[in-house]
């Protein structure tokens, strides 16, 4: 075998897993660190983007999602519940049937994209649409996960900001060092987590192998203008943005994403939905990379910070986009003029494409 195994098998070493732990994988992780032409050129940086929408669900939720799974197969859960805006359902369901378990998930009604929905529908989850936001998800999430006998895998397991934490490992394995700013949307919080951990660990001293990077980045965050409540200092009651998977309003890892944002010399900014949509178009028509637009949170935040003129030129940056843009196809359409219908003719064709 020697195609990519998997974030458990790939970095087994490095996270909480023993020879009988059952690994539940769909060979996730190994995405793309994808050189930005545009985004370089703008900000006179090396900047790469990470394309987590390559995952096997399209977001980067998978990585924690194979350990949070197997952890819960190895405790002998026979049904896992998730609070989502979306990805995590999406991820949570899959696994759940490649472990033989059933899935529950609690969303915010009305709130989260179609193509997720779709997703945990297709894997057979068992999906309730609460009346409320994310932040009353979670909490119900939690309150069922204590009382019955369901194992909760919303990133307030610690196992999956362990698997999360690879994305960090896989970026310096790539570039050889570890950026010098990393920039990341902020949500729950949980992936700014990881990703913090994931680099000091990498920094540290490893047994008896000589240590791998020697410096950490500097860690950038997110949110989305109407649903910044790190920004804010204090929750957001009625949450609102046009990137649903980022329309939280209490992060449950609020304080473990301050430490990574003091620790690390970052911050964490937000950006209005007109510059995340504006990111996002650039993103596809630039770049060639479609995402969905919370993953355009982290670019939009980079060329604020550039406008500021916070970012250093010659630096190298790494911008994590978390999901996939197919998950999410209204905001590509909308706006978009409609594509013309022409005969099967190849001179009224021509002319229509202004080949003539
Ligand atoms: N980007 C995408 C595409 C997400 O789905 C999420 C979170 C984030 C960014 C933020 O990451 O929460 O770790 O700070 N989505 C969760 C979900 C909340 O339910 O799918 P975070």
């Amino acid at each position: 075998w020697h195609g990519w195994r998997g974030i458990i098998e790939e970095y087994r070493d490095r996270l909480p897993v023993s020879g009988t732990t059952p690994v539940v994988t769909l060979r996730e992780g190994g995405t793309p660190l994808v050189p930005a032409q545009v985004l370089s050129e703008r900000t006179g940086c090396e900047v790469h983007l990470k394309v987590e929408g390559a995952n096997p669900t399209g977001s980067f939720k998978d990585r924690g999602m194979t350990m949070a799974i197997s952890a819960a197969k190895e405790a002998g859960a026979k049904a896992v519940i998730c609070a989502s805006t979306g990805n995590t359902s999406a991820s949570a369901a899959a696994y759940a049937v490649r472990a033989g378990m059933v899935c529950a998930v609690l969303v915010p009604q009305g709130k989260i994209a179609l193509g997720k929905m779709g997703q945990a529908l297709v894997h057979g989850a068992k999906i309730l649409q609460v009346d409320g936001n994310f932040d009353d998800c979670l909490t119900l999430a939690r309150g069922l996960s204590e009382k019955y006998p369901v194992a909760l895998v919303n990133s307030v397991n610690p196992a999956r900001i362990q698997g999360q934490k690879t994305a960090a490992f896989e970026i310096v394995d790539m570039l050889g060092d570890a950026p010098d700013i990393h920039v990341l949307p902020v949500g729950n919080a949980g992936n700014i987590t990881a990703y913090w951990k994931g680099y000091k660990e990498y920094a540290a001293p490893f047994a008896d192998s000589e240590p791998r990077a020697s410096r950490t980045p500097r860690m950038w965050g997110f949110q989305a203008s109407g649903s910044a409540p790190i920004v804010r200092g204090e929750p957001v009651k009625e949450p609102s943005t046009i990137a649903t998977a980022i329309r939280i309003g209490n992060p449950a890892s609020w304080t473990f994403a301050e430490q990574a944002r003091d620790e690390s010399g970052g911050f964490i900014d937000e950006v209005t939905d007109r510059q995340i949509l504006a990111a996002y178009r650039l993103l596809a028509a630039q770049e060639g990379v479609f995402v969905e637009p919370a993953s355009a949170a982290s670019v939009a935040g980079l060329l604020k910070a550039a406008e500021q003129g916070l970012v250093d030129p010659g630096q190298r940056i790494v911008c994590t986009v978390t999901g996939n843009g197919l998950k999410d196809p209204d905001w590509a359409v909308a706006g978009a003029p409609q594509p013309v219908v022409v005969p099967v003719d190849a001179d009224a064709a021509a002319v229509r494409l202004g080949l003539v």
